[in-house]
């Protein structure tokens, strides 16, 4: 008789939820100090943990491992800033082969990215997401906290594109009085590169950055000045529960994207999960405390998911719509940086 072939089942959370995509903090440390992240007069210029307070790339591969035992499939590595970890390439190399991982994702602010793009895509790495709040030289480098230069993220985009990365991702966090003048100069810059570039609104995370609701300029407003200049309209997402809502523009010359997440909560259909550089597991980008995972990777790989599952069935997350039913939802919040947005 044969074998009758049983979809697995994965776990689902209080909200019926399953987990589909693990995004992992490789590091905390960052060589930018943005103001709505990790602000200067608040984060110590060496701040980081000591490496072995990091998971090592044999206790990240046995974490994936597990991970996608319970359902991920799209793992997306962040951090801090990643490409500030050592021996990221053999890291890549290692998660790109797991089984059930098949999409294998980075975000990063973009500066070092010329030096390690080729690495980077020769190790299996496809897809690339990379942080530009300004085209502006002065507003980019104020903006990163004195640290960054915009012709370095230029170059890193340059370099990734010749390393064969096809349709970047451009983020760019939107603050009103801050860099809202940057808007159309990116799109004009973007528009027919091939490239998707994507505007978020700028959220209540962690604790320095001093969120006010009058700073966020929402998705609605951004693009009703775009489309004082150029034709768009809009187009289905690529799959259930994408973040951004895709644009594209009338006359072929690309796409945009919007992700609102403030304005309209998409908790619904969140099937995120969050590890810090340290082994701690978030279920929210909002949540206070993350539940370490590091002493129980000793259980293997089967034992290491059972134990996921049932962290994951008791999950019942969903901040961004009770932020729209209180309008103000108080308490500590994990900080950005730790968990890589
Ligand atoms: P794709 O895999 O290319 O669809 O990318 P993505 O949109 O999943 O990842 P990306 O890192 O580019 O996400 C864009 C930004 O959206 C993040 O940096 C966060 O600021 C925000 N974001 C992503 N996921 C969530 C979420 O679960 N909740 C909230 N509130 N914001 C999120
Ligand atoms: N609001 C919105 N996005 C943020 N990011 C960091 N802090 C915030 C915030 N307060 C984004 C970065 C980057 C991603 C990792 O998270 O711009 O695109
Ligand atoms: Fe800026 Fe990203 Fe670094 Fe935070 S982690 S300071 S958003 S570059
Ligand atoms: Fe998911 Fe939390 Fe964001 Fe809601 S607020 S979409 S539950 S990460």
């Amino acid at each position: 008789m044969n074998a009758v072939l049983q979809a697995p089942t994965w776990p689902v959370d209080r909200r019926g939820r399953p987990l589909r995509d693990l995004r992992l903090s490789v590091i905390e440390a960052c060589n930018f100090r943005c103001g709505y992240c990790m602000p200067a007069e608040q984060v110590p210029d060496d701040y980081g943990l000591d490496s072995a307070a990091r998971l090592s790339f044999d206790e990240i591969e046995t974490l994936v491992r597990g991970f996608a035992r319970i359902g991920v499939n799209k793992l997306r590595l962040t951090g801090g800033e990643p490409l500030l970890r050592k021996r990221l390439p053999e890291l890549v190399a290692r998660l790109a082969t797991i089984p059930g991982i098949d999409d294998l994702a980075l975000t990063t602010n973009g500066s070092l990215l010329a030096i390690h793009a080729a690495a980077l895509h020769a190790a299996g790495l496809r897809r690339l997401t990379i942080s530009l709040d300004a085209l502006d030289t002065g507003l980019f480098r104020t903006m990163s906290g004195g640290r960054g230069e915009v012709s370095d993220v230029l170059q890193g985009i340059d370099a990734a594109v010749r390393a064969g990365f096809q349709s970047l991702k451009i983020n760019c966090v939107v603050q009103r009085g801050i860099n809202e003048d940057q808007v159309l100069p990116l799109v004009e810059h973007f528009r027919g590169s091939g490239h998707v570039l994507r505007f978020i609104e700028y959220m209540d995370v962690g604790t320095c950055n001093g969120w006010q609701r009058g700073q966020v300029v929402t998705s609605a407003e951004l693009r009703d000045r775009i489309a004082r200049h150029w034709d768009i309209q809009p187009v289905g997402a690529n799959y259930r529960g994408e973040v951004a809502k895709r644009y594209c523009f009338t006359d072929g010359t690309g796409e945009l994207g919007f992700v609102s997440s403030v304005s309209e909560s998409f908790c619904g259909d969140c099937h995120r999960a969050r590890v810090s550089a340290d082994g701690r597991l978030f279920t929210c980008l909002f949540a206070s405390e993350g539940t370490p995972l590091r002493g129980k990777l000793a259980l293997g790989e089967t034992g290491f998911s059972d134990h996921l599952g049932a962290l994951w069935s008791r999950r019942a997350d969903r901040y961004s719509e009770l932020r729209g039913e209180r309008d103000a939802v108080s308490g500590r919040h994990v900080e950005m940086f730790l968990i890589g947005g």
